[in-house]
């Protein structure tokens, strides 16, 4: 339902070349991929891979120098129907719950956020105090944390707050960009769980950005390799181990990687 078809992207850089001016950096060159409804497609790349860059073109933030985007079939650039259309079905959940969440916001306004964009696309009035309710519900949060502000909740607490809002506009696809890199091991376990469960319940499909390959064992389908903008390996999960790829290789080999119990008694 989301592909990618030979993207490239480049950015200003600068320094400046006494002949040509500013030349361009090129952070990412060919880069293809395509997620099937209802799965979860990880991408895995070390810091400054250009992983936030592939995520910005997903979410219709970046248009890119040339290839194309699509959701369902449409192109997500060049056509107001085409951002509407990932408007409506696209959301996204960022690794910096304390700038993504207004410090000013109660967690009522942050999930309302959410809602708002539902009732614009819905043409109608939620039922706010109940909606804000039963997502809190549904992200394993106590229906009186609706009055509490960002600081009163824990790093956790926060994340799920901030799930609760990216599945307030009740999207078919959510990006997460290292949207649990910065929480302690145990919470990142709980934060998966949740997700997990979440995308089950709701038929999601998911884009898992990280630098992490334990959590793309633990969530992921399928696992796409992002080194210096490059594309160097996209398989199955099941099959990560076969992978002839240098890079995944090393990666693979620098970490342990424990099934899903294993992991569940570890924490
Ligand atoms: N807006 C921008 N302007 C210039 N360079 C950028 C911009 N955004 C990202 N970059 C560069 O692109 C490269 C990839 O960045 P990014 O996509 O954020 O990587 P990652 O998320 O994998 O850490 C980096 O070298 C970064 O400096
Ligand atoms: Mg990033």
């Amino acid at each position: 339902m989301l592909e990618l078809k030979d993207i490239c992207v480049s950015f200003r850089s600068e320094r400046q070349d006494r002949v040509f001016g500013h030349t361009r950096q090129q952070v990412l060159f060919d880069v293809s991929l395509s997620v099937k409804k209802g799965t979860c497609l990880g991408i895995l790349g070390e810091s400054g891979s250009g992983k936030s860059t592939m995520g910005r073109v997903l979410c219709g933030l970046l248009r890119p120098d040339s290839g194309e985007a699509l959701l369902d079939g449409i192109p997500v650039y060049g056509s107001r129907a085409g951002r509407r259309n990932l408007q409506n079905k696209l959301s996204v959940v960022f690794q910096d719950y304390t700038t993504s969440a207004n410090p000013r916001f109660r967690v009522k306004d942050v999930i309302g956020e959410g809602l708002t964009v539902r009732e614009r696309r819905e043409k109608r009035r939620l039922d706010r105090p109940r909606e804000i309710a039963r997502l809190l519900e549904l992200v394993g949060l106590p229906a009186d944390f609706a009055g509490r502000f960002p600081h009163e909740l824990s790093g956790g607490q926060l994340q799920r707050v901030c799930i609760a809002r990216a599945v307030a506009c009740s999207p078919e696809v959510i990006l997460f960009d290292e949207a649990i890199s910065s929480l302690d091991a145990h919470t990142q376990v709980q934060i998966m769980d949740l997700l997990r469960e979440l995308k089950e319940k709701l038929g999601l499909t998911y884009v898992f950005i990280t630098h992490d390959l334990t959590s793309i064992t633990y969530l992921c389908d399928d696992v796409l390799f992002l080194y210096q903008g490059h594309v160097t390996e996209y398989l199955p999960v099941s099959r990560i181990s076969e992978t002839k790829d240098e890079y995944a290789r090393r990666l693979l080999e620098s970490i342990v990687v424990f099934d899903t119990e294993e992991r569940k008694d570890a924490v």
